[in-house]
């Protein structure tokens, strides 16, 4: 299969990039690397199904050859980056999608849509699933995520609609995971960045907000089972454990073994305070659920920001050799089984009890 990836070159993007090689795939990646890093695809540039398109999709979508799907990543996803760039994430939410559904209609090809769940705004109904509408301020600054995120939904369903194309829609919940930018301003990047260079940990508000954090290879997995099929949803993605800030933020220092503190700033406008996705329908239709644990995932993602050659490594080899004694992760966390709730073949997780998510993105 020969498919284009907007968006190829950021944290997801390229992730699902290598994926679709490591199965067999041929990759067409478009990106302009508003906010990517052209890093994530240096590995892959020699590989011989690999094709890389410096574009901005928002312009045009120019593919030479047929494609069999089409995966638009392409868009801003955390909160500072989209409210830095207002103007350039609304045209990529409406004009890159629909040059990306026009690539997909030329050449009849799946089409799969990374949708967010932003659609459900800051939501009136806990947990949120598919059938929820949402509950966004249409003119306030997310907006400009929020809205073209649903605007892309609509013309994508609409597509599927008008012309019979073959739309799917996944409604991502927030992913972690190793390639993430340490300043993203997204919740675990931040912490981790800030655990590992001593900086006090910033929790927007008391830190009982909730977040579900999905680590970003079973994140990938459900966009190839949605990829692969033939169905529209929406489905959401992501973990169902659902954690507050201020546990994530325990769970993060305990792991670092970081004496960092903790600093409480104001609620940003807007920002939701629970979020957690029902993925019954994913489970059923796509046969998908996570599989790695917040500790598992945390583990992993530590580990590449500490071994990157920014400095942020140094830091925290200086972290480590500033401790008496290595705290052991299990007992800093106190891991407990939990279960995500769905079909009997529901797996087991096992994450840590004082871990939690907080700052929304994506
Ligand atoms: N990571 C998450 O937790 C999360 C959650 C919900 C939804 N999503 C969605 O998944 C997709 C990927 O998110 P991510 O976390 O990898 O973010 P990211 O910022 O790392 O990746 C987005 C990529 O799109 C590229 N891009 C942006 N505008 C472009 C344009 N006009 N033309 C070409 N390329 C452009 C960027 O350079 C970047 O490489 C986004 O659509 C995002 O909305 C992500």
């Amino acid at each position: 299969m020969r498919v284009a990836v907007t968006g190829g070159g950021g944290f997801l993007g390229s992730h699902l990039c290598e994926a679709l090689l490591r199965r067999g795939d041929s990759v067409v990646c478009l990106d302009n690397f508003s906010t990517g890093d052209p890093e994530n695809i240096a590995p892959l540039l020699s590989h011989p199904r690999f094709t890389f398109l410096h574009a901005d999709v928002s312009v045009a979508v120019e593919v030479t050859g047929r494609v069999d799907a089409v995966a638009h990543l392409a868009s801003p996803a955390s909160p500072p980056d989209y409210l830095r760039q207002p103007l350039e994430t609304l045209m990529v939410g409406s004009r890159g999608t629909e040059n990306a559904l026009e690539l997909a209609l030329r050449d009849g090809a799946r089409f799969i849509l990374a949708s967010t769940s932003e659609i459900y705004g800051d939501p009136l109904v806990h947990p949120q699933e598919e059938g929820y509408w949402g509950n966004v301020n249409s003119i306030g600054p997310r907006s400009v995520y929020d809205e073209a995120k649903r605007y892309a939904e609509a013309v994508s369903a609409a597509y599927r609609r008008t012309h019979g194309l073959d739309v799917g829609i996944a409604r991502i919940f927030n992913t972690y995971g190793p390639r993430m930018r340490p300043h993203d301003g997204r919740v675990v990047s931040s912490f981790i960045t800030q655990a590992l260079t001593g900086e006090p940990l910033t929790i927007y508000g008391d830190g009982e907000q909730t977040r579900s954090f999905c680590y970003v290879d079973d994140l990938v997995r459900g966009l190839l089972a949605l990829l692969d099929s033939s169905e529209m949803g929406p489905f959401n993605l992501g973990n169902p454990v659902e954690r507050t800030v201020s546990e994530l933020a325990e769970t993060v220092l305990a792991m670092t073994g970081s004496r960092s503190e903790v600093r409480h700033h104001p609620l940003p406008t807007d920002d939701p305070v629970r979020r957690r996705p029902v993925i019954t329908r994913a489970q059923e239709v796509l046969g998908w659920q996570p599989e790695i644990d917040i500790v598992e995932g945390l583990r992993r993602t530590v580990a590449h920001f500490a071994a990157r050659e920014d400095g942020l490594g140094a830091s925290a080899a200086a972290i480590r050799g500033s401790q008496d004694e290595t705290v052991p992760l299990a007992a800093a966390t106190g891991t407990v089984a939990q279960t995500i709730p769905g079909p009997a073949s529901a797996v087991g997780v096992t994450p840590a009890t004082a871990a939690g998510p907080s700052a929304s993105g994506g």
